[in-house]
């Protein structure tokens, strides 16, 4: 392999691109996609995201200190790109797209009805870069759409649709699941194991919409 050396950038990919709902007063419920998300500890869990000062939303956020993380499917990504490109200083973005507003659990913001994957986040603190401003915010309740679990109450979220960006291209990641997690140093047994679990479950799916 030959490679070409970039100057020092965010190549960093492929990465989120979530839909950020905030703001609780008439006029401020906005939407932002955010590109610049992650998870910084488990316990508790704790996420961030970058927001550049010009945005609507930072001001938002920082008020409020508050938002919601959406998590974008493919049936959503249309609206995932408006809500990245237009403002909500201009623009109603949940009256413009037609999302419905969900009302949140501890947050005083609105979720994303849309979406299947639903965090409230509380920032814990703001932390100011040359760019962007950074809100550290713990993940204080997740809202998960209930067809995405299977009998047993696993959570099958390869079915949500969900989609990443790399490289200024939205990619869905549905299609083509390449191995689980710890799949390259699993025991050729619990790989036969979790295979004719997987097949049992299909078999069950297809006889089960057979008789639909
Ligand atoms: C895929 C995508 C990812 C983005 N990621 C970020 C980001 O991480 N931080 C940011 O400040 N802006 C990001 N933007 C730009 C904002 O979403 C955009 O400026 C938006 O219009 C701001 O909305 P607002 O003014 O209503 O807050 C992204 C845009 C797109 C399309």
């Amino acid at each position: 392999m030959s490679k070409t050396t970039f100057k020092p950038g965010t190549m960093l990919n492929p990465v989120p691109a979530v839909m950020v709902s905030c703001g609780s007063k008439p006029g401020e419920e906005n939407i932002i996609t955010i590109a610049w998300t992650g998870i910084v500890n488990s316990e508790p869990p704790i996420t961030y995201v970058s927001v550049q000062r010009s945005r609507f939303s930072h001001d938002v956020i920082e008020r409020e200190g508050e938002f919601v993380i959406n998590l974008t499917t493919e049936a959503l990504t249309r609206a995932a790109d408006f809500c990245g490109v237009r403002s909500g200083r201009n623009v109603d973005k949940f009256a413009e797209l037609s999302l419905t507003k969900e009302k949140a659990d501890l947050v005083k913001c609105p979720m994303i009805a849309e979406s299947p994957v639903n965090l409230e986040c509380r920032v814990l603190e703001m932390k100011a870069f040359p760019t962007h401003d950074m809100f550290l915010a713990e993940i204080i309740s997740v809202h998960v759409d209930t067809s995405l679990m299977d009998e047993n109450g696993r959570l099958e979220l390869e079915r949500a649709g969900l989609v990443a960006y790399s490289h200024g291209e939205y990619f869905g990641l549905q299609k083509r699941p390449l191995g689980r997690f710890g799949y390259s140093v699993m025991k050729p047994k619990t790989k036969k194991r979790i295979a004719g679990e997987r097949r049992q479950k299909y078999r069950k799916k297809e006889q089960k919409d057979g008789r639909k």
